[in-house]
């Protein structure tokens, strides 16, 4: 979730990156972002509007437990540190990941795991017994910006949709690179790998985000369920689509 940072060597990013003022700086690029794309300025939505997202799906279904891929800087934890109980999240860059641990030493509720998080993942959702909010949002940067054609978006999905975790959420962010060229599956491709596991669930796009969560059933009680069965039975009369 960073902009360009007027073509500054990286060594010298890095540098002004570990600053403690460097969070502070962010935190007011982020109101500018946001302020921009209020105006229409810039097209695609900003890291606050992602993070609201993922508090009202966090509160909507539910989830205490956040699983995100791809650290960067740890804006989305620090977001998120009190809405979740537990938060993991994986970074392939030992520098930023150093950093990550360095930001979040005092939070007991934040575990930071360096690898490549399609190797991570399936060893991690062993660990994890409740629903889960997977935030994956581990794209390649290329001079700070995302989109540079590699993801491990497809290898993501696939471990967490054979871990089974029938109640949890999965966004994945930047949709709009998903356009089924460099390793960058197209939404379609999506749709059909979400669509190859049980249980139901609906894929939709909003502010650029992939959201992909439980359709909405109703128990036999009467009482909405979110996919909390594996397998719908065939007289589950499907609801609308949560607000
Ligand atoms: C768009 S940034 C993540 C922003 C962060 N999730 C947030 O919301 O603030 C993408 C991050 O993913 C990391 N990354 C790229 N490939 C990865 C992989 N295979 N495994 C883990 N992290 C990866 C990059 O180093 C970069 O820090």
């Amino acid at each position: 979730m960073a902009s360009k940072t007027f073509g500054l060597s990286r060594g010298l990013k890095r540098r002004l990156a570990a600053s403690p003022l460097f969070d502070l700086y962010r935190g007011f690029h982020r109101s500018w972002d946001l302020y921009r794309w209020r105006r229409g300025v810039v097209s695609h939505p900003p890291p606050a509007i992602k993070h609201h997202l993922v508090g009202s799906f966090a509160g909507r279904f539910e989830t205490s437990v956040l699983v995100e891929t791809g650290t960067f800087f740890g804006d989305m934890l620090q977001a998120h540190r009190r809405t979740f109980r537990q938060l993991y999240s994986i970074e392939l860059d030992p520098w930023l990941a150093r950093r990550a641990r360095r930001r979040f030493a005092h939070h007991r509720n934040i575990e930071l795991l360096e690898g490549d998080s399609a190797e991570l993942l399936p060893s991690l959702l062993r660990q994890i017994e409740e629903p889960c909010l997977f935030w994956l949002d581990a794209h390649a940067m290329v001079g700070g910006v995302r989109g540079g054609g590699l993801t491990p978006v497809v290898a993501e999905l696939t471990a967490i949709l054979e871990a089974g975790f029938p109640s949890s959420v999965i966004l994945i962010d930047d949709a709009r690179l998903f356009t089924g060229t460099g390793d960058y599956p197209s939404i379609q491709e999506i749709r059909d790998l979400v669509r190859a596991y049980p249980p139901d669930r609906e894929c939709e796009i909003r502010d650029d985000v992939v959201l992909i969560y439980p359709s909405c059933v109703e128990g036999s009680g009467g009482e909405l369920q979110y996919g909390s069965n594996s397998t719908p039975s065939p007289s589950a009369r499907r609801l609308t689509k949560p607000k």
